[in-house]
């Protein structure tokens, strides 16, 4: 059924049109120009929009050669890196479009559902803080997906390097999670789909050279019923340290499950640390303890000593309402958005999140915290 050529598309009735309409989504695309839609195949391989009767969605599927020529068969030095599912490289397509080329692993668990899931979501979807899907290529045994190439890579290779971490100012760093929380927010809300991420980690963020962040990989997401708020899954497909307790235990997945890993790679952007850097509790619970003791300015990355601390503070304490262990107490990604850019709104104090001793709910210290509370909400 997915023969790239044009003629096979177009059998039936309607051919023209489904032609033409064909060729107007992949000059809209690609930017080619083409008067006849046979030859366009024939002699450039690049891509060719796709009817899906499942959904009845436009798709652009590549050709295989196209994408060995664009990626220099697959060489290594074009690899950009190596995921749970399979390998990503550069390329150039003839008309000099930059692309990165994810070609999954065979037998890596990511079937055609999950792989033509992916595909199909994220042609749908359109926001500056969101990586974009060019389209994808399935033939024999190969299943690539070919997105934009973001050029400054992925978050983790900045924030966890002792030298680019520097790269990172304040300024940098709140803008890098306000762009993560405004994708985010597109994703459960602002789009016509309801999308549950679930595999949100530092690196699944590209920067581009500007160095705003684009969310990357929704593999894994799941569209859900308007009315639906909530799903459970059998799969766990999201990586250990980011999940929420719920998803982790026992695979319930929501928006507030995404939030609770935004709030994770929020702590690791204040702390420059990866949240299995401490050892046993994490940071969520590590930042908590520093919290209820009243000094939460000891997770801060030394590197932003001279920023402004109230600002940095305040971070941490929306950082640690996203990941509470109730779910339902965590915000909403428009509360966190809401809270970014006030200076005046009152923001709650946060409960205990997932996995920290007792004593860390205690009175004394929820109450040594209203200080800093007090403090902030008067700025
Ligand atoms: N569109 C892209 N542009 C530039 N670099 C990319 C792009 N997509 C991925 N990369 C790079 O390739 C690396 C591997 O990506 P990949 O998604 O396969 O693995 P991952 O994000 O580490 O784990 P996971 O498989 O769970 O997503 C990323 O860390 C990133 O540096
Ligand atoms: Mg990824």
């Amino acid at each position: 059924m997915r023969d790239s050529s044009c003629a096979s598309k177009t059998s039936g009735s309607g051919k023209g049109e489904l032609c033409n309409r064909q060729e107007r989504k992949k000059h809209k695309v690609l930017g080619y120009h083409s008067d006849i839609c046979g030859s366009y195949f024939d002699q450039y391989s690049v891509g060719s929009a796709e009817y899906s009767e499942a959904d009845g969605q436009f798709m652009l599927r590549f050709n295989l050669n196209m994408i060995m020529t664009a990626t220099d068969d697959f060489s290594s030095e074009n690899k950009l890196g190596q995921g749970g599912f399979g390998t990503v490289h550069k390329g150039i397509l003839p008309n000099g479009q930059e692309i990165a080329v994810k070609r999954l692993t065979k037998g890596s668990g990511q079937g055609d559902t999950e792989f033509k899931n992916e595909v199909s979501l994220l042609t749908r979807l359109q926001h500056r803080n969101l990586v974009k899907l060019l389209g994808f290529c399935s033939e024999g045994d190969e299943e690539i997906l070919i997105y934009e190439l973001v050029h400054n890579s992925s978050l983790d290779h900045f924030i966890f390097d002792e030298e680019r971490r520097s790269l990172l100012t304040w300024d940098v760093r709140f803008r890098i999670i306000e762009g993560i929380a405004r994708g985010l927010l597109y994703l459960h809300e602002d789009s016509q789909l309801t999308i549950i991420h679930r595999d949100l980690k530092a690196s699944n963020i590209l920067l581009d050279t500007e160095m705003n962040p684009k969310v990357a990989d929704f593999g894994t997401a799941r569209l859900f019923d308007a009315d639906e708020t909530r799903a459970e899954t059998r799969r766990i497909a999201g990586t250990r340290g980011y999940m929420a307790p719920e998803y982790l235990n026992h695979g319930q997945i929501s928006a507030k499950s995404d939030v609770y890993s935004f709030g994770v790679m929020l702590l690791e952007m204040i702390s420059g640390e990866r949240n299995n850097s401490f050892e046993g509790e994490g940071l969520a619970a590590f930042a908590w303890k520093r919290w209820v003791e009243g000094k939460p300015e000891i997770i801060i990355d030394p590197l932003l000593m001279d920023e402004p601390r109230n600002e940095i503070i305040k971070l941490i304490q929306i950082g640690l309402l996203c990941v509470q262990e109730n779910a339902a107490k965590r915000p909403t990604m428009s509360s966190v958005i809401l809270w970014f850019g006030s200076e005046t709104m009152i923001i709650p104090l946060p409960k205990a999140p997932a996995m920290t001793g007792s004593q860390c709910q205690s009175e004394d210290g929820t109450m040594s915290m209203s200080n800093v509370f007090t403090e902030l909400s008067s700025r």
